[in-house]
């Protein structure tokens, strides 16, 4: 089944690195049948936050954020590719992300962190896993580090080690099982007294 995954990358640096890795996570999303929006901050260029998304009237938002919206809307789950900052997230993708808020809740969301180092920007991964708790999209257990993203990939995103490629399709395979499971409960919502039922057909998806 193909799934609507938004990819959020927050650099806006001139010589930012990262949007290879951003590019090598849409390249393998579209060659599983996904079909991926990248949000990042040169193409969707929006000041610091002044009002959510929600503070505006029906209609009246900025078409840049009425887009990302809708796409943030319409996603199955996210996968949000992340420097690491002074041992944090890039204010530039939490500057992104906390436009947002109704438009994550109940999908899954997977972290890719990358740094120009050896430790492959794990240190933000952690932070940034109780920020998607708090936005209503909590992350996957499986991360994927990337270490010296300069050198990891081209500047189309094709992985220059072939290793990224397997590491990646074991990361996604567990993120494509929790965006199927959210999806079923999604639209099978348990009301009252059905709520065992409801459980039982969750169980019942495939896990990898
Ligand atoms: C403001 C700033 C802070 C950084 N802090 C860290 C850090 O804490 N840990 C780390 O491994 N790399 C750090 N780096 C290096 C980044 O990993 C590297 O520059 C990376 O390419 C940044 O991502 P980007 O190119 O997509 O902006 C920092 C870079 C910048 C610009």
């Amino acid at each position: 089944m193909a799934l609507k995954i938004v990819i959020f990358y927050g650099s806006a640096r001139a010589s930012r690195q990262g949007i290879k890795a951003a590019r090598f996570v849409a390249r393998q999303c579209a060659a599983r049948g996904h079909q991926t929006t990248l949000i990042e901050p040169l193409s969707h260029p929006l000041p610091l936050l002044d009002r959510m998304y929600k503070e505006y009237a029906a209609g009246a938002a900025p078409p840049v954020l009425q887009s990302m919206a809708e796409a943030i809307d319409a996603a199955d789950g996210f996968l949000i590719v992340s420097g690491e900052y002074n041992h944090t997230v890039p204010p530039g993708l939490s500057n992104l992300m906390d436009h947002f808020l109704e438009q994550y809740f109940f999908k899954p969301s997977g972290i890719v962190s990358y740094s120009a180092g050896p430790f492959g920007g794990v240190r933000a991964a952690m932070t940034l896993r109780a920020m998607l708790g708090e936005l209503g999209t909590p992350s996957i257990p499986s991360t994927l580090p990337i270490s010296q993203v300069h050198k990891a990939f081209d500047d189309e995103g094709h992985a220059l080690d072939a290793a990224y490629e397997k590491r990646a399709d074991r990361f996604l395979t567990e993120f494509e099982w929790y965006v199927r499971a959210l999806k079923h409960a999604r639209e099978h919502p348990c009301s009252r007294g059905e709520c065992a039922s409801e459980s039982a057909g969750v169980g019942q998806v495939q896990s990898p």
